[in-house]
């Protein structure tokens, strides 16, 4: 069963080998930018994480076997609406454990990790991807985030109400 945990002294490095195929690197950041990215945006600068935003980063496993990574975001006032919100920053399955439905357990175990709101109560859940990434939009839109535009650099807004 997919499940999310804590990036700690026993998988930060093998977060760091989890790796994506050739192609799909255009559309996320290497786990060791996001793990950096989740460093400065933490109570190591909490006034930061307060004003920006918090990086909750996750390994997701597959019983007890590490499978990919994401990294999860709390804005208190998020740069698409001004309300606070949660944003799916990234999310990876490594390649030799794609197209085994394992994306599609970890998205449903990060929204219902968000619908415990960790660091504050909200009303939406945002993801972005790249316009070619059709596994990411079939992923979002199958838990039902609505397509509701696109950021500066062209990447799909998908916007989930909880
Ligand atoms: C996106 C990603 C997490 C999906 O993980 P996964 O475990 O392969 O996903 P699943 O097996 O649950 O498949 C989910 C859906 O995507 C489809 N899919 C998976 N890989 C695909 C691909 N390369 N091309 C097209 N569709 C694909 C599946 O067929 C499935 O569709 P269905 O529900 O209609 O059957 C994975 O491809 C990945 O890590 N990609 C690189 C990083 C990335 O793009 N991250 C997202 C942006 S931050």
């Amino acid at each position: 069963m997919v499940n999310l945990r804590e990036v700690n002294h026993s998988n930060w490095m093998a977060c760091i080998e989890l790796d994506v195929h050739d192609f799909q690197r255009p559309f996320v950041n290497p786990n060791i930018f996001s793990l950096a990215e989740s460093y400065a945006h933490s109570d190591v600068n909490s006034a930061e994480a307060e004003k920006y935003y918090r990086c909750i980063p996750k390994a997701i496993y597959n019983d007890d076997e590490l499978i990919g990574f994401t990294l999860i975001a709390y804005e208190k006032e998020c740069d698409y609406d001004d309300t606070p919100a949660y944003e799916i920053y990234r999310l990876m399955i490594d390649k030799k454990y794609q197209q085994q439905g394992y994306g599609k357990e970890a998205v449903k175990q990060i929204i219902d990790y968000i619908k415990s709101f960790p660091y504050g109560k909200v009303e939406h859940i945002y993801a972005c991807w790249h316009p070619e990434n059709q596994a990411s939009q079939k992923l979002c839109r199958a838990q039902g985030f609505e397509i509701v535009g696109k950021d500066d650099d062209g990447a799909i807004i998908g916007k989930l109400a909880i």
